[in-house]
């Protein structure tokens, strides 16, 4: 009964000492310790084993399996230090004084324009989230007050997918899911990449980034609103701007608006960039539709709030001057290298 043990034991003792690579490694594991293995063979002996001769013949082959288990992890880790040591010793062939170039990458328009306005909200005291792409009917539609059949839908010609869900179509499909992680009162706003079925041309594209925020606290209101949006486009451009407010239809807020601000590069008398009017369409927001705070869990008799929906791919395009949003999707290295940026 000893022998058996101890000459598996002695074989395998031979065997890893020649075993160089983690293949033969896992071979000898399959090999010993697999469900056909030497230890499972042994195992299965213990029948013919006599009655009194069982409990120890037992334990003796558990040690073995322990030892094997032992001796192969010990062999993978040896193993793994000779690699490492031998990647070091071809790491050290490089010629660390050769020349190199001092070419670096370039950000994104869309995600310098990101960062630079998250920093700006972040100094507001406002929470950046972020948000899946794909989402479901109730956060993109229904939580914001836009029941099936409700003919906003058609403003939003939408990506469905065979699951039932869909690829979000603006950042305000977050707004639902962050009243309710945080509740009232609340400062957030949710940069994010949104997708319509849109023909495409200089202007429109299928995929576009927007920046949604919300400020929910006891008596916002639409002074708030104006005041709010004044500071912060005036940092975002970095002079002080004029704004106005247009009356505009979205069933999430109530009244809802369109922000235009006077065009910064006319001062507002008409020029080609603001088709004459003196004006920039630049940020749908309203006061949150009492529905929507309730579907987020937040009592519209006690908070009120605003919503904006700034248009990160726009703002990108005015800022940096980009004619034809294509160029954004293009992946062209010689348009988008000339953003280098912090
Ligand atoms: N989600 C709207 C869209 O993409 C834009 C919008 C309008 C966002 C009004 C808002 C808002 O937060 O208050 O068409």
């Amino acid at each position: 009964m000893d022998d058996r043990t101890s000459r598996l034991r002695e074989a395998f003792a031979a065997r890893i000492a020649q075993a160089q690579s983690s293949d033969a490694l896992e071979s000898l594991r399959v090999e010993y310790l697999g469900k056909k293995g030497h230890i499972a063979d042994l195992m299965s002996s213990l029948r013919e084993v006599r009655k009194e001769d069982k409990k120890e013949f037992g334990q003796r082959v558990n040690q073995l399996k322990s030892q094997i288990e032992a001796q192969l992890v010990e062999a993978r880790d040896r193993l793994e230090i000779l690699e490492e040591q031998r990647m070091i010793d071809q790491a050290e062939d490089y010629d660390v004084t050769m020349p190199m170039s001092l070419e670096t990458g370039s950000y994104h328009p869309i995600t310098l324009i990101q960062r630079e306005m998250e920093e700006i909200f972040r100094t507001m005291g406002f929470t950046i989230e972020d948000f899946s792409e794909i989402v479901d009917d109730y956060n993109c539609f229904e939580a914001l007050n836009i029941p099936p059949y409700h003919p906003a839908r058609d403003m939003q010609d939408t990506y469905y997918l065979s699951t039932g869900q869909l690829l979000k179509t603006h950042t305000s499909a977050a707004q639902n899911s962050i009243m309710r992680k945080y509740g009232a009162p609340l400062r957030a706003i949710f940069p994010g990449r949104c997708f319509r079925n849109e023909a495409t041309d200089a202007c429109h594209e299928n995929t576009f980034f927007q920046m949604e925020g919300i400020m929910i606290d006891k008596d916002i209101s639409i002074s708030n609103l104006i005041y709010f949006m004044k500071k912060m486009l005036s940092e975002v451009f970095g002079q002080d701007v004029t704004v106005r407010l247009r009356p505009g239809f979205f069933p999430f807020v109530e009244p809802g608006f369109e922000l235009d601000i006077q065009c910064l590069i006319c001062g507002g008398d008409g020029c080609p960039s603001c088709k004459n009017s003196g004006w920039l369409e630049l940020c749908p927001c309203g006061m949150i539709h009492p529905n929507v705070l309730r579907y987020g869990g937040i009592d519209p008799e006690e908070y009120t709030g605003f919503a904006f929906g700034l248009g990160l791919t726009r703002l990108a395009m005015m800022k940096y001057g980009i004619k034809d949003i294509r160029t954004l999707n293009s992946g062209s290295l010689s348009a988008l290298s000339q953003f280098t940026g912090k």
